[in-house]
């Protein structure tokens, strides 16, 4: 099997090789720390091993599940927010038909938002149509995807009957707490567990992620499998790229590079970096530290945001995902009348054209003071999405713990939980409220 590969050739005029280095120890002793469990947040480490352990038995379970939905729905609506949607979403799209030509039911997604346009359009859509709801929060309390599946539940029942609504829905929730595990129980719902020890972020190689890209037809054996090769060769030391990525990504941040964009030179990776910003912002963020993730999708955004990466502050460096083997050939024709001066390109792929925008904007960052690491990604394929996932999780752990905070915690998001729900007079917030009140 090809391996995803990190090169940091491109960093070296910002950070020097001793620099990055200098960080190897810390980076060896943060991978101990997730191995022996005894780092912060070691409470949250079942995602380590998740490659390697989860049984073949539950991923044929899922997929069975998943063929049921197949079979039965025209439409399936994933619910859920943050870790509980954006991995699936991310390797939904790289998979997937760019003009969203789905090959089995359409995936839609629901409880991202609180947009009552959105609920209400969606709502309308799925209005006579056959459909199913995978319905995923861990804590089974989390608003967003809480309010998504009471509308679209009350909506099933109306269209399927009360009976037949509780064979379209499979929840994905904690064995034992929480709202949804309680309905899951009552309604007789098909469901899957997230386990305590693996958060919302780390959980897309869990049922969480699995059952909605089996649901899209993809295959989910070949997915961890990539990943477990990443698992064992990454715990045993033979495959030190995600150490290489950590340590140089922080080797940069001393430097005073303080944001890391993400870039892509395929629209399918869009969701990639959705799913990677999350991750990192929510380990990272903390204790009034952390690199800011961003991202772009090239050449797109080279029309939009490569004025500020090539002319604006130098806090910045890039990590591109570069994409080596294209799924289709296009060839550009060649025109008689080359009125629009192409020809010089006629004959050529489409994916040349856009290596060498990627080529021409790398040396133009670098030259333009913008530190450049590259990941090389063999094909948009389930094997290597497998191996990037588990690659990014893990230099996430090690980076976290390099940077001396609790990856795995995401204690700033109550914040704007506990406002909301002091505004919205939730029972139990009468203090909150009254404070708040005083505020506006
Ligand atoms: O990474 C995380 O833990 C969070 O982003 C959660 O996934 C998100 O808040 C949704 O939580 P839940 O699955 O409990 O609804």
């Amino acid at each position: 099997m090809d391996k995803i590969q990190v090169n940091i050739k491109d960093v070296l005029q910002t950070v020097s090789k001793a620099d990055i280095e200098a960080l190897q120890g810390a980076a060896r002793a943060s991978l101990a720390k997730l191995t022996d469990g005894t780092g912060l947040g070691a409470d949250f480490l079942g995602w380590v091993k998740l490659p390697t352990t989860t049984p073949d038995a539950l991923l044929d379970d899922i997929t069975a599940t998943a063929a049921s939905l197949r079979e039965n729905c025209d439409v399936v609506v994933c619910i859920g927010i943050g870790g509980s949607y954006l991995g699936a979403k991310a390797v939904l799209e790289a998979l997937g038909n760019a003009m969203g030509v789905a090959n089995g039911p359409q995936i839609l997604f629901a409880g991202q938002n609180i947009g009552e346009d959105y609920l209400f359009e969606l709502q309308e859509y799925l209005r006579g149509k056959r459909f199913g709801i995978i319905v995923i929060s861990k804590s089974g309390t989390t608003t967003e995807p809480a309010i998504a599946f009471r509308l679209l539940k009350a909506q099933l029942e109306e269209q399927a009957g009360r009976e037949a609504a509780g064979k379209l829905i499979v929840a994905i929730t904690d064995a034992k707490r929480g709202a949804l595990r309680s309905l899951a129980t009552t309604e007789g719902y098909k469901t899957y567990v997230i386990d305590d020890n693996v958060g919302g972020r780390f959980s897309v190689l869990s049922p969480v992620g699995l059952l909605p890209i089996a649901v899209g037809g993809y295959d989910i054996k070949a997915l961890m499998a990539g990943a477990r090769a990443m698992e064992e060769g990454t715990l045993t030391g033979a495959d030190t790229s995600a150490l290489l990525y950590a340590e140089t990504r922080n080797a940069l941040y001393r430097a005073g590079k303080k944001i890391e964009i993400l870039v892509n030179y395929n629209p399918k990776l869009h969701y990639f970096g959705e799913w990677w910003k999350q991750l990192y912002g929510e380990s990272e963020g903390k204790d009034h530290k952390g690199i800011f993730p961003a991202a772009v999708d090239n050449s797109t955004d080279l029309h939009s945001m490569g004025q500020w990466i090539q002319d604006g502050e130098r806090t910045i460096f890039e990590t591109v995902i570069s994409v080596e083997r294209q799924r289709h050939e296009v060839r550009i024709p060649t025109d008689a009348e080359n009125l629009d001066g192409l020809n010089y390109l006629a004959g050529k792929r489409v994916d040349e054209v856009n290596k060498m925008a990627e080529l021409g904007t790398r040396i133009a960052h670098v030259d333009g003071g913008v530190p450049n690491m590259q990941i090389l990604l063999p094909a948009l394929e389930e094997q290597y999405l497998g191996q990037l996932i588990y690659f990014f999780e893990a230099a996430c752990g090690i980076s976290g713990y390099i940077l001396e905070v609790n990856p795995f915690n995401q204690p700033g998001v109550e914040d704007y939980k506990r406002n909301m729900f002091a505004l919205l007079e939730k029972p139990g917030y009468e203090k909150e409220t009254e404070a708040i009140k005083a505020k506006i």
